[in-house]
């Protein structure tokens, strides 16, 4: 046997995983005793989280539950979250860079702490000139450039929350939201590169304009220079108001710890997205602690996380945690595989990365791509890895520990939710033995089971539903302008309220180990995870039955390779209405126009019947085992039974 082939071998035998003692030595947390200190010293504790802020009026009470589960934090406390994640590091980091820039094309830039005040003072200085006043949502409808957490913190300075819509979503998505969050400021951008070329964006924008409510102010990023049209409309140019107030110091806005920091829509069972709030004080205190204690960023850190801003990853490990620690932190605008399959590896070695935190499906990509694209680079700045997202199979999570960590990093796998804010459910780098697969146990000051339908927790090994016994300073606080929903959608299936018994349900199917170890399974609501992106089938099915001639709809999930899930979607077409392959087309293309590629079908399946139960459901679960070509269930419940047949001859 080769060298390479035994490690291979013994790799694939060993399923636990120490800390190396190089890793622990230097750890921000290397002391097992804070369990117990979060334990004992419950909710107090949550303190600590606190302390790495700069407040302007300290808190009274660190949890106010006499409302739950509309639970408080820090109650009376006074902070801004630009002022911590910015001012405060100038005296000490002024001139070390806050945030390294790549771009697409190549070209790069570095904003230190000093650089990246001055324009958040400005653009905070211009969006006041606009007419944003405190408590104003500012939708943010932006690429992975600079100038998005710039816009972020420059709303945070003047207390308006931001609304980031991630730039892939359709003009009707970004529509929808900008109502939803009855938000009249926009800024977006006039378009950015993907492999190579030059997409534009504006246009995007300028559709979605025309079905807001209100009259919108508009701020356009000239991201492309020469490559986009010039013409402006009624727009704002980003750089011209920055320019206009060159110079501007613009106060931070006392904030109270409960004021919103932020809106972020996501989706759920329900057709309609969910914009989940978020505040100032405990979510920041949430995303530094977590950012200190799993990820173990130091200010002298060059710290990458590969996802984009617009999703919840990005607001919490690429702009709030780590610049309320006063790193570095690592943005890059473009794909993984352009110009080559290194290109990750290129940034690492360029700017000696130190941790790198990224999704399951971007490892399977690299794992298909083979170890000669890392091999090619020196990886050894690299001290801890991450990910994120959805459940890593431990194969890809091998290699990840050997390819890229070179058995030196611990592999933090962290469970969370864009309702959590930040991590709740992982091993502390330096303290938990990693068994690939699982998670490890909630974080210190968090508690989490597995339970069964009637919530009682199951046997070890057993697969159950995933449920939050205590809140946490990282919480939602609701969803925005719907307190009666937020109740239904998290806190009914599980709580005594008559007892006071409050749980969170995240709507994750899980199974706990007898070391406590979570392993989650993945959603058990209509909520698919494609690549790591969260996308509600009824969102999708509302696209579809919108085409003229579709007379209804079911989309469900199926396994793939890379990707995690993939939309499934099986179509019953009207009376007269050909099943074509145009038709087809302009199914897929309906999908894209509602949401954006992230939701294109992987199949669209033309059948003439749904399976659907006596009473009229429709049997996802049998949808589902047809998309993943796995053995059929039991049938006998169904109306129609023989259209399981007939589906199953089309897929093949
Ligand atoms: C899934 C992303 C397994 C889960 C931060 C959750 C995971 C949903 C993991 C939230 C993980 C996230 N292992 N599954 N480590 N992390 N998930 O809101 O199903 O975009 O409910 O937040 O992703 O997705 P969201």
């Amino acid at each position: 046997m080769s060298d390479e082939t035994q490690l291979e071998a013994r790799l694939e035998e060993q399923d636990r995983f120490d800390p190396p003692e190089s890793f622990v030595e230097q750890a921000n947390v290397s002391d097992e005793a804070i369990y117990e200190e979060f334990e004992n010293n419950w909710p107090e504790a949550w303190e600590r989280a606190a302390e790495l802020l700069n407040w302007e009026t300290d808190w009274d009470q660190v949890l106010n539950d006499d409302d739950e589960p509309f639970y408080e934090w820090f109650v009376d406390g006074e902070l801004n979250a630009t002022e911590n994640c910015v001012d405060r590091h100038l005296d000490e980091r002024g001139d070390e860079a806050a945030i390294e820039w790549v771009g697409e094309l190549g070209e790069t830039r570095t904003y230190t702490y000093e650089e990246l005040h001055r324009e958040i003072n400005e653009f905070a200085a211009a969006l006041r000139e606009q007419g944003v006043e405190e408590d104003d949502v500012v939708t943010l409808y932006m690429p992975m450039v600079p100038e998005l957490p710039i816009a972020m913190l420059a709303c945070a300075r003047i207390g308006a929350p931001h609304s980031v819509v991630f730039a892939g979503f359709s003009a009707d998505a970004l529509a929808e939201r900008m109502n939803a969050a009855e938000s009249e400021t926009l800024v977006t951008c006039d378009g950015y590169y993907r492999r190579g070329d030059a997409l534009d964006h504006l246009s995007k924008a300028r559709e979605g304009l025309a079905d807001v409510d209100g009259d919108v102010t508009t701020i356009v990023v000239d991201r492309l220079g020469d490559d986009a049209p010039t013409d402006v409309d009624d727009e704002h140019v980003y750089g011209d108001l920055v320019a206009d107030h060159e110079g501007a110091t613009v106060e931070p806005v006392t904030r109270d710890a409960e004021d919103m920091l932020f809106l972020m829509y996501t989706s759920g069972t329900t057709g309609k997205p969910k914009g989940v709030k978020h505040t100032t004080g405990g979510y920041l205190s949430y995303a530094a602690w977590t950012s200190h204690a799993v990820l173990d960023i130091k200010p002298e850190d060059t710290y990458w996380c590969s996802a984009d801003i617009g999703w919840i990853t990005g607001h919490s490990y690429i702009v709030y945690g780590p610049l309320a620690l006063g790193t570095t932190t690592v943005m890059y605008e473009g794909t993984p595989d352009y110009p080559e399959k290194d290109r990750l590896w290129e940034i690492v070695e360029e700017y000696e990365v130190t941790q790198l935190y990224t999704a399951p499906t971007a490892i399977r990509a690299f794992m298909k791509w083979g170890p000669e694209y890392p091999e090619a680079h020196d990886l050894s700045s690299l001290r801890l890895l991450g990910t994120v997202g959805e459940p890593i199979n431990p194969r890809a999570w091998k290699w990840y520990y050997k390819h890229i960590g070179d058995e030196e990093c611990p592999v933090v796998d962290t469970w969370w939710q864009t309702e959590t804010g930040g991590m709740m459910i992982t091993t502390l780098p330096a303290l938990g033995t990693m068994k690939p697969g699982s998670a490890g146990p909630p974080l210190p000051g968090v508690s989490a089971d597995v339970v069964d339908a009637s919530g009682d927790p199951v046997e070890a090994g057993r697969a159950g539903y995933l449920v939050v016994n205590k809140p946490w300073p990282g919480m939602l606080r609701t969803l925005y302008n719907n307190d009666e929903r937020f109740i239904e959608e998290y806190w009914q299936e599980y709580s005594i309220p008559e007892r006071d018994q409050w749980v969170y349900c995240p709507e994750d199917g899980a199974k706990i180990d007898d070391d406590g170890y979570i392993t989650v399974l993945g959603r058990v609501d209509d909520v698919l995870n494609v690549s790591g992106h969260r996308l509600g089938t009824m969102e999708i099915e509302s696209a579809i039955v919108g085409v003229e001639g579709v007379a209804e709809a079911a989309v469900v999930g199926g396994d793939h390779e890379m990707k995690g899930e993939a939309v499934y979607a099986y179509v019953i077409t009207e009376d007269g209405q050909a099943e074509t392959e145009s038709f087809r087309e302009e199914i897929i293309a309906a999908v894209e126009d509602a949401i954006g590629p992230i939701a294109r079908p992987e199949a669209v399946v033309f059948t003439p019947e749904l399976p659907k139960t006596r009473s009229g459901k429709i049997m996802r679960r049998l949808l589902e085992d047809i998309a993943n070509g796995d053995e059929i269930g039991n049938t006998s419940t169904l109306r129609n039974p023989e259209v399981v047949d007939d589906i199953q001859q089309k897929i093949e």
